[in-house]
């Protein structure tokens, strides 16, 4: 099976070193937020279940170059849906497109919905019917530029959604790009963590999960796969089991902290939701000890926080703070303000966080 996993735009290197960890398999990096593996059914499993940096996980059936709509509608009516739709299922396309079209991406929706029907149609002699709102079966339809991607959703609402956030913070930071940051800080559990600007928690659940190799327990029963009934249904339910045995419940020395006693009551909730144990407390990170191993962060970007001019000088106070604390052997910050940092970092990545670019700066 050739599968397409999606990501966050900047984390894909990440994702392709947890991929090849969950399921020993070398991933390709197929363009921006894009990976690309051959692996085998259980394989679907395992990465919609525990995969902490992936999005969506995506059964790839077609890629075909095109130019009009007439030569979609002819490659999706080409695949053989008869194999992974039953007659009594309903479906929908969903479509995205990049690039110079002279049409939608409604329209591709469209098309290849058409082409989806008159296919299983032509076939099995049955009608298959549409259903927009809650499809059983989702087929992926990606347009970029003149190549067209054809594929069954396993996934359904992306895996960053983890369903842990009960508290909701005005400016939280994904779960997939706060394991990425731990990631990318090369956290071990026997290492301290701290996140001084912790917000609602999340970069501290998230390295509570990976450590304890938590699966994604919230969303065990959403995910698309079940309606899939080429799939070995059976054998994934004893591996729900065998990934649940798995997960190692420890002491951890995380710890987050922020001004905000509000969002610190609120990151407790989370933890607990999501099932972990961290010391979440209230402090200025401008003053806290920053005695740790590891330092992970999502610093404000200053669009809540008031003028540019607090903003720059939270960052001066937190940098010489930062730089006077001998103990940590790696700090990783994102922030929407990297060049408000005078210290030049050991290395940069950009990351687009929504519409709003960032970077993670990694100092040594
Ligand atoms: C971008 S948010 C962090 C969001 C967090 N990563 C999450 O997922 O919820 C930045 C946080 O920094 C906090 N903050 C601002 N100034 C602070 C200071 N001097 N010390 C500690 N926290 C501060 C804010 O209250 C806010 O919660």
């Amino acid at each position: 099976m050739e599968l397409l996993l999606t990501t966050e735009r900047g984390i894909e290197s990440v994702a392709a070193q947890e991929v090849r960890e969950l399921i020993r398999r070398r991933a390709s990096v197929a363009g921006e937020g894009r990976l690309r593996v051959r692996g085998d059914a259980r394989d679907i499993l395992t990465l919609n279940y525990c995969s902490n940096s992936l999005h969506r996980v995506v059964l790839l059936l077609l890629e075909s170059e095109f130019s009009t709509l007439d030569e979609l509608y002819r490659a999706v009516k080409g695949i053989a849906f008869g194999e992974y739709l039953s007659p009594e299922q309903s479906f929908a396309v969903r479509a995205s497109r990049m690039g110079e079209h002279d049409f939608t991406s409604l329209d591709v929706a469209r098309v290849a919905g058409q082409a989806v029907i008159d296919s299983y149609a032509e076939a099995r002699g049955v009608r298959l019917k549409v259903n927009l709102d809650a499809p059983e079966v989702v087929v992926r339809v990606e347009v970029r530029q003149s190549t067209c991607y054809v594929g069954i959703d396993t996934t359904g609402e992306s895996l960053h959604r983890r369903g842990y956030r009960v508290y909701q913070h005005p400016a939280p930071l994904k779960p997939s790009i706060s394991y990425a940051l731990v990631r990318i800080a090369e956290w071990s559990a026997e290492e301290s963590l701290l996140d001084p600007f912790c917000g609602s928690g999340t970069i501290c659940i998230e390295a509570a999960r990976y450590a304890w190799r938590m699966p994604n327990l919230l969303r065990r029963e959403s995910f698309l796969f079940w309606k899939l009934k080429f799939l070995p249904l059976e054998e994934f339910r004893e591996m729900l089991v065998e990934a649940e045995a798995r997960v190692r419940k420890r002491e951890l020395p995380i710890r987050g902290c922020d001004i905000s006693p509000k969002h610190v009551a609120g990151a407790r909730q989370n933890a607990e939701r999501a099932g972990v144990a961290v010391s979440f407390f209230t402090c200025d990170a401008t003053r806290v000890s920053l005695d740790c191993d590891k330092l992970v962060t999502n610093l404000p970007y200053g669009l809540r926080i008031g003028s540019r001019y607090k903003i720059a000088r939270l960052y001066r106070k937190f940098e010489r703070h930062l730089l006077a604390s001998e103990t940590w052997k790696r700090a990783v910050i994102l922030t929407g303000a990297p060049e408000l940092f005078e210290t030049e970092p050991a290395q940069r990545i950009d990351i687009m966080y929504g519409s709003l670019p960032t970077a993670i700066l990694v100092f040594d």
